[in-house]
C-alpha cells in the first residue's frame, strides 16, 4: 500500500520515525508530510532516510518558477496516489483542522483532498485530550469513519500522568493494517436490527433526575457496525451527546418506560435486539409537579423498579436474536451467565466498569461475550472493533441454531 505519513508537531513526533520505519518493513511504500511545527522535534532528513522519498514540508515551494508550477497541485496527487493516510501524532490542532476543513497547509489540504481511509493517532497534553472542543472534534472525525488509535495513559512530557501519550507505532502500524484491508461483510442486508444505546433519565422533580455514566458509544458502534454489514437499523437512544451514524433511523427517548414502549413499537419485522442500553433500574415512586425546595435537612424519595425490558424482550423471544449488556463491577463471568438464563437472553456482552480506560465514557473496551457454548474473552479494542467482533459472534450462533445437528 502507499501510505501518505502525516506528523505534526508534538513530543512524540520522534515516534513517527518508528512507525514509517516499521510500516516500510510491512512492505508499505510511506509518503511523509511533517507540519511545520513537525519540524520543530524531528528534521526531514529521518524520514528521508528511513522511507526513501524526500518527506514534504511547506504547502509552497523554494520560489522558482518551475517547483511554484509543481508544488501548486502537488496536494492534489499527492491525495491521489496515496491509499491511506495516517497522522502520528495528530495534534489537537490538527484534529481541529480535518474537523472543521481548514486547509492552511499541505497536510490540511492534502486531507481536503483525500477520498481514502484515514487513521488519526492523537497525542497531546490530558487537559487538552479531556476538552470538550478536541471530544467534539474527534466524534465528527470518528463520524466520518475515521479509525481513531486513543493514546494511552502514562507520564506526558508536560510533566502530568494521564491520557494523552501517543499509542505505540506498533499498535498505529496494525490499525493502518487493518484499516488497508477493510473487511466489510454484507451479511445483514435484508435485516432489521434494533440497537438501544446510552443512560436513561428518571425525574425526580421537574428539574432533577437520576441517570448514570453511559456514553452511548458502545450502542452507537453497534449501530454503525450493523448499518456497515448491509443491515436497517433502529436505534433506540437516551440522552447522549454523539452524531447519529449515516443510514441509521435514530428514536430518542428518557425514560426507561419511553424506551420499553419505543422498543415494543418498532419490534415488528426485527430479527437482531442489542440491549446496550444502561437502562436505570429505579425510577421515583411518585414524581411531585413542582421542584423540590432545598429547605428540607433531609428528604428521601421511594423508588420503584422500572421494567425491566430485557427480560419482557426474552419472555416474548420469538426466534429473534437477543443479546444483552451486563456491566459490572465483580463476578463479571458469575453475573453474566446468570443474566444469559434469568432474561433468555443468546448472549451476555459482560464488560467490568469503574475502570479509567474501558466500560463507559470510554473510547475502547475490554469485554467478555458469554453464550451457551461458552465463555470469549476479547482482547481491549476500540468500540467499534468490539462492535464488529459482537456481530462475528451472533452470525456464528445463528448458524450453529440452523445446523442440521444443533441441539
Ligand atoms: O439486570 P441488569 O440491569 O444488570 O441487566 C443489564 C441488561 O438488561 C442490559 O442489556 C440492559 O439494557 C437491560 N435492562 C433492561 N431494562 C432494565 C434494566 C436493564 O432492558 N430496566
Amino acid at each position: 500500500m502507499r501510505i501518505a505519513l502525516g506528523v505534526s508537531g508534538g513530543i512524540a513526533a520522534y515516534k513517527a520515525a518508528e512507525l514509517a520505519r516499521l510500516l516500510i518493513q510491512r512492505g508499505h511504500e510511506v509518503q511523509a508530510i511533517l507540519t511545520d511545527a513537525a519540524q520543530q522535534f524531528i528534521t526531514p532528513l529521518t524520514f528521508a532516510t528511513l522511507t526513501g522519498r524526500k518527506p514534504i514540508t511547506s504547502l509552497f515551494s523554494d520560489g522558482s518558477a518551475e517547483s511554484t508550477l509543481a508544488s501548486s497541485v502537488e496536494h492534489i496527487g499527492v491525495a491521489q496516489e496515496n491509499d491511506l493516510l495516517v497522522v502520528a501524532p495528530a495534534t489537537a490542532n490538527v484534529l481541529a483542522q480535518f474537523a472543521h476543513g481548514f486547509a492552511g497547509d499541505f497536510l490540511s489540504t492534502m486531507y481536503l483532498a483525500f477520498t481514502g481511509p484515514v487513521v488519526l493517532a492523537p497525542a497531546m497534553n490530558a487537559n487538552m485530550w479531556g476538552h470538550p472542543a478536541t471530544r467534539s472534534n474527534l466524534e465528527v472525525l470518528r463520524g466520518r469513519g475515521h479509525v481513531i488509535v486513543s493514546p494511552g495513559d502514562g507520564f506526558l512530557a508536560c510533566g502530568v500522568i494521564g491520557p494523552g501519550r501517543l499509542a505505540e507505532p506498533v499498535e498505529i502500524a496494525d490499525a493502518v493494517d487493518r484499516a488497508c484491508k477493510p473487511q466489510v461483510v454484507h451479511d445483514l442486508v435484508g435485516e432489521t436490527v434494533l440497537i438501544t444505546a446510552g443512560p436513561t433519565q428518571e425525574p425526580i422533580d421537574p428539574v432533577r433526575f437520576l441517570s448514570n455514566r453511559s456514553s452511548g458509544k458502545m450502542g452507537f458502534a453497534l449501530a454503525e457496525a450493523a448499518a456497515a454489514r448491509g443491515a436497517h437499523v433502529i436505534l433506540i437512544s437516551g440522552p447522549v451527546d454523539l452524531h447519529t451514524p449515516s443510514g441509521v433511523e435514530r428514536v430518542d427517548v428518557k425514560t426507561a418506560e419511553e424506551m420499553r414502549n419505543a422498543v415494543f413499537a418498532h419490534l415488528d419485522g426485527v430479527s437482531i435486539v442489542i440491549k446496550c442500553a444502561a437502562v436505570a433500574d429505579f425510577r421515583v415512586a411518585s414524581v411531585p409537579q413542582h421542584k423540590i425546595k432545598k429547605t428540607m435537612a433531609r428528604f428521601s424519595v421511594e423508588l420503584d423498579p422500572t421494567p425491566d425490558i430485557l427480560a419482557e424482550l426474552g419472555r416474548k423471544k420469538g426466534d429473534r436474536l437477543l443479546i444483552g449488556f451486563a456491566a459490572e463491577t465483580e463476578n463479571l463471568v458469575q453475573e453474566a451467565k446468570r443474566k444469559l438464563e434469568a432474561k433468555n437472553c443468546d448472549m451476555i456482552v459482560g464488560n467490568l466498569v469503574g475502570q479509567s480506560d474501558t466500560g463507559f465514557e470510554s473510547d475502547d473496551n475490554q469485554v467478555i461475550l458469554v453464550t451457551r457454548s461458552g465463555t470469549t474473552e476479547l482482547p481491549r479494542a476500540p468500540k467499534r472493533v468490539i462492535a464488529d467482533q459482537i456481530f462475528n459472534e451472533s452470525m456464528k450462533l445463528r448458524l450453529l441454531a440452523t445446523a442440521p445437528y444443533a441441539h
